[in-house]
């Protein structure tokens, strides 16, 4: 019976100092616990070698137990040396998967920029909207011909029906010529006074350096109880200016719209020295005036019509409109 509890022991301890040179080499933290768990949890082979000793004599006791308690310290040693080797050793990989080099060139990513034309918009809604415009966004690029031309009194056979190439849709609906027609729209739906602009996209089929068949237009119409022809000059020449940074020369001519009286077009001039216009306005004539319920001894209108793509042309010296719809990117990142 003492010759074989011997044998286990001896066998046993034989297989934990084979174990020492296998933890020294161990990677893996989770098959380090294993074998922790192996040879020093409560059911381990050293649990199970001291159980063995216990059924010894004193004197056998004594001196076993001293030997395997020094292997056992020995396996205990090693084990949490190599454990707090595998946490430093994780902690450093993942330190240096983590790094980052500050000295690697960055790489080259490309920012948009505002279109010429979004930025010539803005532009010039801030200004209005500062000497207290209301900026409107509602939208009709499709409209009846009522509001396009009948309320603006371009009736059937006006020759301003022709003269602005229509894209008809059907035989009422039409893609909005000018933002003009929104005139009546916001007449109709507004209390007065009235002070507005609105921007938006305009058709018309014509093609050549100075015309798209899709443009800008911004709408300007004021109902006021004082408001007159001078006010309107002078609010034009102020936008302008304000607009070039007094740097253009500008010329205020007589024109005619059905639906304002007196009318005028400004023109500015540009480098090669041709005279561009740039805008139209007037008094709102009284018979749109009369479509609402207003007191024309007490209410005068005016309104303004700004063509942004010529005003964009100008103050950036580009001669082909179609230049700001060809998406060239070249072209483009000048405006950043
Ligand atoms: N709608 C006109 C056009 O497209 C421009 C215009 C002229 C607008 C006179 C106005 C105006 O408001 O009063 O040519």
């Amino acid at each position: 019976m003492k010759l074989i509890i011997y044998d286990e022991i001896t066998f046993s301890l034989k297989k934990a100092k084979l174990f020492k040179s296998k933890i020294v080499k161990m990677k893996d933290i989770k098959e380090l616990e294993r074998i922790k768990l192996m040879f020093l949890g409560k059911k381990g082979v050293f649990t199970n070698i001291f159980k063995k000793i216990s059924s010894l004599c004193l004197s056998e006791r004594k001196k076993l137990s001293m030997s395997v308690n020094s292997i056992k310290k020995e396996i205990q040693f090693l084990i949490n040396t190599k454990k707090k080797e595998i946490i430093k050793m994780n902690l450093q990989r993942k330190i240096n998967l983590e790094k980052i080099d500050v000295t690697l060139p960055c790489k080259r990513f490309n920012i948009g920029s505002i279109h010429p034309i979004s930025k010539t918009i803005s532009d010039i809604e801030e200004y209005f909207s500062k000497i207290g415009f209301n900026i409107v966004t509602e939208n009709f690029e499709i409209e009846n011909q009522y509001y396009n031309f009948d309320a603006l009194n371009i009736f059937q056979d006006h020759p301003a029906r022709t003269s602005q190439d229509t894209f008809w849709i059907n035989k009422n609906y039409l893609l909005r010529t000018q933002m003009s027609s929104m005139q009546v729209r916001m007449l109709k739906k507004s209390k007065l006074p009235i002070k507005i602009l609105v921007s938006g996209k305009v058709y018309r089929n014509d093609y050549d350096s100075k015309h798209t068949p899709m443009f800008h237009q911004i709408e300007g119409l004021v109902i006021e109880k004082k408001i007159n022809f001078s006010n309107l000059k002078w609010m034009m020449n102020e936008f302008i200016d304000y607009f070039f940074e007094n740097k253009v020369v500008k010329r205020f001519r007589n024109s005619f719209f059905p639906f304002t009286v007196p009318s005028m077009e400004v023109d500015v001039l540009e480098e090669k020295k041709n005279w561009i216009e740039i805008l139209g306005c007037g008094m709102v004539h009284p018979s749109i005036l009369n479509k609402i319920d207003v007191d024309l001894n007490d209410y005068q209108g005016c309104a303004f019509g700004i063509g942004v793509e010529r005003l964009a042309m100008l103050r950036n010296n580009i001669s082909d409109i179609r230049l700001f719809f060809e998406n060239n990117l070249r072209f483009l990142r000048q405006f950043k």
